[in-house]
């Protein structure tokens, strides 16, 4: 196994346990749900990835985990970000560092978007900004992985249910593997 890879493994198994920001599921089950949504869509393996790994951020960045509720945005994209940056391709961290920007993307072109949206998530969508503008829409549009961004943003809403079983951590081993860096 990749070094990296290990470690991501290791933050997952300490830290994944606790809620989810006013979800019915852990982290770590909201994140294997994801990649299970993904994989379940075919996606391609840098986009199961992504999804696995789309709130690393709240493993490694211990903001409380009612942030949200108390007023306080933990931007916790943008500090997975930075951890995944160095070890995997665009493909890979770009629709992580974009996933929020993507609901707000989504809720300013699709209107029936945020009915989707659990309570939990349109209340930090106001602290996120709400939907985009005009201009930001633009802006997003031009992100070479936008539409990934997206796919990975609908995988991550459905992503929140405590019925769904999915593989263990190690089925996405693979995929994790055929896309980090060496
Ligand atoms: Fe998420």
């Amino acid at each position: 196994m990749t070094e990296v890879v290990d470690t991501i493994f290791e933050h997952f198994r300490s830290g994944g346990a606790g809620a989810y920001l006013g979800e019915p599921v852990t982290l770590r089950e909201h994140m294997l749900q994801t990649a299970y949504a993904a994989e379940q869509d075919g996606a391609p393996a840098d986009l199961v990835a992504a999804a696995l790994l789309h709130d690393f951020g709240h493993l490694i960045h211990a903001g409380p985990e009612d942030a949200a509720e108390h007023g306080v945005d933990t931007e916790h994209e943008d500090v997975g970000y930075a951890f995944l940056a160095t070890h995997f391709p665009a493909s890979v961290i770009d629709p992580v560092r974009l996933h929020v920007a993507a609901k707000r993307y989504l809720c300013a072109v699709d209107p029936a978007y945020v009915d989707v949206l659990s309570p939990a998530s349109r209340l930090s969508l106001e602290l996120q900004g709400g939907p985009m503008d005009a201009g930001e829409v633009a802006e997003f549009e031009a992100e070479p992985h936008f539409e990934a961004a997206c796919r990975l943003r609908r995988y991550d809403d459905i992503a929140k249910d405590p019925e769904v079983v999915t593989p263990p951590l190690e089925h996405y081993l693979p995929y994790l593997e055929a896309v980090v860096r060496a």
